[in-house]
């Protein structure tokens, strides 16, 4: 089901009862507390009650309330998109004309008006499967692609930066004049030459923290509008 679009402006999201999780036999400390963090989280409810697949639909919502990138129309590749939260908002936005092509290495169920990719990005068959289904012209390229955490916050910031410059790799030759590239990074040094290509290439890029991504998380996006690149 694809969720009626919420209007565009302020958020503000319901805190709820506060619920208590007893460890149970079995179970994991960190498993009961993971629990009780879903559970107490605003977003999480507020996705449940508007049928979204993932409280991660609300970071989109944020990016594009704020930046208007999704037009009507707008032909859309979304990145990680399991389990098809932002897919659900980008197909929302863009409307009946608008295409959006979800890609991840993990099955998504089929969600009405997007087509689906289940591949790894890095396989040698990805980039194909996606020109097949949306053609090489692309209006928005979207990464929220992320590696389960390792814990280890250098290597996680690694990970997350080498799948951001893959996916520009991707979008480089196929966003249109004036297109958008998001994508996800950490906090931390490494962005600093994906920073400055995407400076090169586009005419506004801006760092942002959506209000419902974790305060403790290191995550945060980078929004690429305006392109102008040049071969
Ligand atoms: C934070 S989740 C995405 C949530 C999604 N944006 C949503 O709204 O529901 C990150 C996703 O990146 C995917 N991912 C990580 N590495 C990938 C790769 N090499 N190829 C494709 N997908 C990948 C993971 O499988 C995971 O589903």
């Amino acid at each position: 089901m694809v969720p009626k679009g919420q209007g565009k402006g302020t958020r503000s999201y319901g805190r709820g009862k506060h619920v208590r999780v007893k460890t149970a036999r079995g179970r994991k400390t960190s498993s009961t507390r993971w629990l009780q963090r879903q559970l107490n989280d605003p977003f999480v409810r507020e996705a449940q009650r508007l049928g979204y697949r993932s409280r991660a639909a609300f970071k989109l919502l944020e990016l594009d309330d704020r930046f208007g990138f999704l037009k009507k129309g707008a032909r859309v590749v979304d990145l990680g998109a399991a389990p098809g939260g932002w897919s659900q908002v980008a197909k929302d936005r863009v409307g009946k004309s608008g295409l959006v092509v979800a890609l991840d290495l993990a099955s998504i169920e089929p969600l009405v008006g997007v087509n689906i990719v289940e591949a790894d990005f890095f396989s040698e068959q990805s980039e194909s499967l996606l020109e097949s289904k949306i053609g090489t012209q692309v209006d928005v390229v979207l990464s929220d692609m992320a590696a389960p955490s390792t814990g280890h916050a250098a290597t996680d910031h690694l990970r997350i930066m080498s799948l951001a410059e893959a996916a520009y790799d991707f979008a480089r030759p196929r966003l249109v004049k004036g297109g958008t590239f998001v994508t996800k990074v950490f906090q931390g040094g490494a962005d600093r030459d994906l920073l400055k290509m995407l400076k090169r290439d586009f005419a506004k890029v801006r760092h942002a923290k959506p209000k419902s991504s974790r305060v403790r998380s290191a995550e945060m996006y980078m929004v690429a509008m305006g392109s102008h690149i040049k071969e």
